[in-house]
């Protein structure tokens, strides 16, 4: 068959948020794997979508971890950031996380998209895509194609929207 275009992705956000998770959800089902451990380091899975093979680099959220993301930056075409909407306490630090990423000097000034899953929305917990992009102000982000799905990565729901909007972005 035809060659898909490689893209190199990032999956960046703290741990426990779900990273791991989603990527596994979008393997087909005879490739993915039913236990799902935190990651350590990191990890490089593949997916794809219909015109395109997606590398992701599945970062480690984990605090000790997380000085790691910045050594992947300058591949990165694209980003996946994944928010656990259920954990209020650690939102600013998800925050954190993510202006640190926005001035980094090999991200600052390109055009990478940025595509946010606000995760676990199935727990009683969550609060709504909208409000998550409000506690990261999102709308600060002007100078980056970015876009934020609910998602449910153990039903596997919202998942396909958000990577149907990656994949436009790099056509
Ligand atoms: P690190 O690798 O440590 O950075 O974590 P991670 O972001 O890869 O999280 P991981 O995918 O390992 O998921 C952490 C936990 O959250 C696991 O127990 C998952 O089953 C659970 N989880 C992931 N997504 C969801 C979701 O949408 N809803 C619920 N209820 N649980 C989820
Ligand atoms: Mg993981």
């Amino acid at each position: 068959g035809l060659k898909k275009k490689v893209v190199h992705v990032l999956c960046l956000g703290l741990d426990n948020s779900g990273k791991t998770t989603i990527i596994n959800k979008l393997k087909p089902s005879n490739a993915q794997t039913q236990d799902i451990v935190p990651t350590i380091g990191f990890s490089i899975e593949k997916f794809k979508t219909s015109s395109l093979s997606f590398t992701v680099f599945d970062m480690s959220g984990q605090g000790r971890y997380r000085n790691l993301w910045e050594h992947y930056y300058k591949e990165g075409q694209a980003i996946i950031f994944v928010i656990d909407s259920s954990d209020k306490l650690r939102m600013v630090v998800a925050k954190e996380e993510l202006d640190t990423l926005l001035n980094h000097p090999d991200i600052k000034h390109r055009r990478i998209p940025i595509l946010f899953f606000a995760n676990k929305m199935d727990l009683r917990d969550a609060v709504s895509s909208v409000k998550v992009s409000q506690l990261l102000s999102l709308e600060n982000i002007k100078d980056k194609p970015w876009h934020i799905c609910a998602s449910d990565a153990l039903k596997g729901e919202g998942l396909q929207e958000g990577v149907d909007w990656l994949q436009d972005q790099i056509q």
